[in-house]
Formats: C-alpha cells, sequence, structure tokens
C-alpha cells in the first residue's frame, strides 16, 4: 500500500468521541461497558474502580492523586470491529467545565448519555451548547430504562425541545422499570429481551425477529401493547432519519438502554462505528487542513501536569489534525518558531500511558515537556500553522492574589505562569499596579491553584476579594483606536497569560456604558486561538 492509501483508510477507520453527561446519569458505567464491548478491558468494574478513588478522595487536599487519576483516564483508545476509536473523558465536575469544553474540540461527534428519569439536566445542557454551537454530531443514549423513568414519548419531546434538533429513535423500550421487556430495533424490526446482570459481554441475549406474533402481548403485558401504539405516533411523527443531517448536527440518533446491565450498549458502539464521522478538516488561520496531508500538524486542546510533582512535568494532549506522526519526529511550534524534537510520546492504549510509535488523524497524543508547549499550540512539520477553534473564556469569578512572603514572589509569578499556561486558571497582570489577579469559571479552580502553588512551587499564597466581576478581551481593527481606549482605562486594563489585553469591570452596567462610549472597539467573551 503506498503512503498515501494507508494514510486515507487509517484515517477512515478511526472515530475520536466523547460523552457527555449530567453527573450521575451513567457516563462511567457506559465508558467501562464500551471499552469491555471492544476488548480494551476484560474486567467490569475497573473505571467505576477509578472514579470511585476520585469520589473518595473528595477533601481537595488530595489533588496530586486526583490529577493522576485523571490522567491516566483521560483518552482511551480501543478498537472495535475495523475502527480505532478515541474516548475522551470530560472533567464531570462544573468548575471544571472550561477544560471540558476544550475537550469537545478535539472530538468529531460526541454521545450524550441521559437519565430517563431526569431528562436533559443542566451540565448536559451546557455541554450540549457547545457541541451544537460546533455542529458536532450527536449520538444519544437514554440510560436506565430498568427503573421507573418518564414515558419515552414526552422524553423524546423533551429532548427535541431542549435539543432543538430532530430526534431519530433507532430503538424504542417496551416498558421499564420492573416491567422493562426489552429493546425493539426499529431498523432491523427485531427486539431484544432484557436480561439483567452486570457480567455478561452483552449482545447475547434472546433476539425477537416475528414482531407481529401475537404471544408477545401474553409476555411482555400492557407494556407490548403501549409500545405498538407509541410506536405508531413515533412512524407518524419522527423524522426520518437521514445520515446527512446527523452529520450537520440537525438530527441525533436516540437508543434506549441500561448501562449497568450492558443493556442496548452494543447497538450504541455500532452506531459509533457505523454513523460517526472520520476525522475531518480543521480550520487554520492560514488555511484548512484535511487530515489526509502527508505533512503531520496536531494542535493542544489540553495540557495536564503529570503525577509526578516532583519533575513539574506535564503532558499536552494533542490531537493529530494531519499526516502520520512517528516517534523521533521533529515538530516545529508555530507560536515561538522553534523546533523540538519530544524524545517521549505516549499514547493511551487500553488506558495504559504507552510509547507511542504512530499515530494519525484524530489520534491524541501525548507529549511530556517542562512548559515548551502551552494551550492552543500548534505543531507542524514546519508550516506556520494556527489551529483556531479552541475557546478560553472570560472568567467569571477574580482574586487577588499575593504572597505571604515577598521572598517568594518570583516563584509566586513562575508557578502563575505555569498554572495559566496549563489552563487551570487565568491570571491577569494589571497594566496600573503589581498585586496579580486569577480569574476562573469556578470556585474549586482557586482552591486547586492554592494548594498546587503550595504543593509544586512552595508558595503559601493569599487569595482574596477582588473587585472585579467582569472581563473582556478587547480588540480594535485600528491599533491607534486601541492604544486610545488602553490609555484612558489603564486603571482596569490587564494583559493576560498571551500577553491579550483586557478589561475588568465591577458591574455589567458598567461594561456596557464603556461599549457605548467606544463603538469601534471589540469586546470579547471569547479568545480562539493562542
Ligand atoms: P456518571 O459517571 O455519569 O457520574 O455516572 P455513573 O456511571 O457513576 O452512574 C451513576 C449511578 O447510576 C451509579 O450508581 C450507577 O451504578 C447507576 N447506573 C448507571 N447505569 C445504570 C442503569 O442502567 N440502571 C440503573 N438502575 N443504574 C445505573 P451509584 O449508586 O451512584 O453507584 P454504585 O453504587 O452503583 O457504584
Amino acid at each position: 500500500m503506498t503512503d498515501l492509501s494507508r494514510l486515507d483508510s487509517e484515517v477512515r477507520r478511526r472515530r475520536t468521541f466523547a460523552i457527555i453527561s449530567h453527573p450521575d446519569a451513567g457516563k462511567t458505567t457506559l465508558t467501562e461497558k464500551l471499552l469491555l464491548f471492544s476488548g480494551a478491558i476484560q474486567i467490569a468494574g475497573s473505571v467505576k474502580a477509578r472514579k470511585a478513588a476520585r469520589h473518595a478522595t473528595s477533601d481537595w487536599m488530595e489533588i496530586e492523586k486526583q490529577r493522576g487519576i485523571s490522567v491516566a483516564s483521560s483518552v482511551m483508545q480501543m478498537e472495535y470491529r475495523d475502527c480505532v476509536i478515541n474516548l475522551l473523558d470530560t472533567p464531570g465536575h462544573q468548575d471544571f467545565s472550561e477544560d471540558t469544553y476544550r475537550v469537545l474540540t478535539a472530538v468529531d461527534a460526541a454521545l450524550m448519555v441521559i437519565d430517563a428519569a431526569n431528562g436533559v439536566e443542566p451540565q448536559t445542557r451546557r455541554l450540549l451548547q457547545v457541541c451544537r454551537a460546533r455542529n458536532t454530531p450527536i449520538l444519544t443514549f437514554v440510560n436506565k430504562m430498568d427503573r421507573e423513568v418518564k414515558d419515552p414519548l414526552a422524553l423524546m419531546d423533551e429532548l427535541e425541545q431542549e435539543l432543538g434538533m430532530a430526534i431519530c429513535p433507532f430503538t424504542w423500550p417496551v416498558g421499564m422499570g420492573k416491567q422493562f421487556g426489552g429493546v425493539m430495533d426499529l431498523r432491523a424490526r427485531t427486539m431484544r429481551v432484557f436480561a439483567p446482570g452486570e457480567d455478561r459481554a452483552g449482545g447475547d441475549e434472546e433476539l425477537i425477529t416475528d414482531l407481529d406474533n401475537p404471544a408477545h402481548e401474553s409476555r411482555f403485558g400492557m407494556a407490548w401493547g403501549q409500545a405498538q401504539g407509541e410506536l405508531e405516533l413515533v412512524r407518524e411523527a419522527a423524522t426520518p432519519f437521514e445520515h446527512s443531517e446527523f452529520l450537520a448536527g440537525h438530527q441525533t440518533p436516540m437508543f434506549f438502554g441500561s448501562a449497568i446491565n450492558n443493556f442496548g450498549v452494543r447497538e450504541v458502539l455500532d452506531a459509533l462505528v457505523e454513523l460517526a464521522p472520520p476525522p475531518g478538516e480543521r480550520a487554520a488561520l492560514q488555511r484548512v487542513v484535511a487530515p489526509t496531508e502527508k505533512k503531520f500538524s496536531g494542535v493542544v486542546f489540553k495540557i495536564q501536569a503529570n503525577m509526578d510533582p516532583a519533575h513539574r512535568d506535564r503532558i499536552a494532549f494533542v490531537r493529530v489534525a494531519s499526516g502520520h506522526f512517528e516517534r523521533g519526529m521533529k515538530l516545529k511550534v508555530t507560536r515561538t518558531g522553534k523546533d523540538f524534537r519530544p524524545n517521549t510520546v505516549v499514547s493511551f492504549l487500553s488506558q495504559r500511558r504507552e510509547l507511542l510509535e504512530e499515530a494519525f488523524g484524530g489520534d491524541i497524543i501525548g507529549i511530556p515537556n517542562h512548559g515548551v508547549l502551552h494551550l492552543g499550540d500548534t505543531l507542524t512539520e514546519g508550516e506556520p500553522l494556527q489551529f483556531t477553534g479552541l475557546p478560553f473564556f472570560a472568567p467569571e469569578m477574580f482574586r487577588n492574589v499575593e504572597v505571604a512572603d515577598p521572598l517568594k514572589t518570583k516563584q509566586l509569578r513562575a508557578g502563575l505562569q505555569q498554572l495559566g499556561e496549563e489552563g487551570a486558571i487565568q491570571v491577569f497582570r494589571p497594566m496600573a499596579g503589581s498585586v496579580l489577579m486569577l480569574g476562573a469559571v469556578g470556585q474549586l479552580q482557586f482552591e486547586v491553584v492554592a494548594h498546587r502553588l503550595e504543593h509544586e512551587y512552595g508558595v503559601k499564597a493569599r487569595i482574596q476579594p477582588c473587585r472585579f466581576q467582569v472581563a473582556r478581551w478587547v480588540t480594535a481593527d485600528d491599533e491607534n483606536e486601541l492604544k486610545k481606549f488602553i490609555a484612558a482605562n489603564d486603571h482596569r486594563m490587564a494583559l493576560d497569560a498571551v500577553d491579550a489585553p483586557t478589561i475588568l469591570v465591577e458591574y455589567a452596567p458598567e461594561l456596557r456604558a464603556i461599549q457605548e462610549n467606544w463603538p469601534k472597539i471589540h469586546f470579547h467573551a471569547l479568545r480562539e486561538h493562542a
């Protein structure tokens, strides 16, 4: 096979996705079952055990342990049928939602898990908005059908309203809770009969192929007739599934099941392989990059401190955008123009970090480094490309940060610089004044930063209230106008980690007044590249 046709076939068999859900909907359980079905793990319980460990360390002073755990499980690669599947974990806690948003820029599809008793919940809604904004195709799994849950038609209606996209049921439940009989496959016109139990591999349940047999009515009781009635309505009302509409993010195929019972999971995995798209083109400032281009390119979408705080190295998670990555390759960082040759690069096969030999578009590679790589960096074989679309959100909470011991000011700055580069927090240097400010989207981020400053940089930081409440990055088409604006507002201007000028104000109405006075200045709540 020539290089190019190999590249083409490797890209075509990649599927890179994330699971989005509200805490407790069943993401961990489903992840584990997907790994189990693909043979990536042998024993049920290992992912859950890790989650339990994560929960057990609810004391935030145990953060190092936590980070270790989440590094290992943040990317999971598995093979299923003839596909290579990359499953990216999204941090569950809403205070880390910024990180989650960035992870979602690295996937080509999302699997939304809904707790059938709760319907669409806040965290799902937020994540969904990010997917919708990017037109990421979404598959929907309605979980926990073995419980007393919402009526499936009502749920479908709710999803349609909330998602603003057409819902196309691929399976339909017969009953729920104690009466849960199984799910019908609407395309194959078959039904899988529900059998509880966590230990089966799944897919070995009884399969009914003669749905018209009147005997089913007595076997499944009222649930049978009800499901038939619902299906009639669904057939009349539901939009017919069109693959192109799904790819455009206008339709979502919906599946019902019970992850804990391995039920309905294989159908989702099959759908992922059959329906979800292989890696597509990605936009850079300079041009659009196709995954089948020969030259390697990739973008850093996440940086995580390594498990060993003594070494202070970090892993940059790079989504391969194009080409063929090989061990020992020399890479150029567009932001600095510098070359570097990472001596170790890791993959995340079967949840173990392994030395990586090669990777293709859609894969995630981990590059340990000491600060060479920043969030949002583009890596290439030499072409000066800068990928866009990695979101940095204007923080919603601010604190002043000072050191208890003034002799440690340098360490504080160094520590904050690194934590800022990692995306753990946003750091602002005021243009007038010397007290650094921290910006976050969640309170927890301040605690994490204080803890890490102390344990990794030996700095006891005083994190104190700050008068600002709103931040906006500012730009202008006319450089002079921007200069004038900055000069007039220097008492509330700051520079962020990449020296982007930012205005900080105390109240939202104040911002509106400033915007009215300065019509030629653009105010951004979102920054999209390094
Ligand atoms: P998360 O990662 O989205 O937070 O959810 P997770 O998988 O941890 O599942 C949350 C809870 O829901 C767990 O119960 C899990 O066992 C349960 N669960 C997941 N799928 C199903 C299902 O299909 N049916 C039912 N009935 N329950 C399901 P827990 O009590 O919090 O934990 P555990 O004691 O089971 O470990």
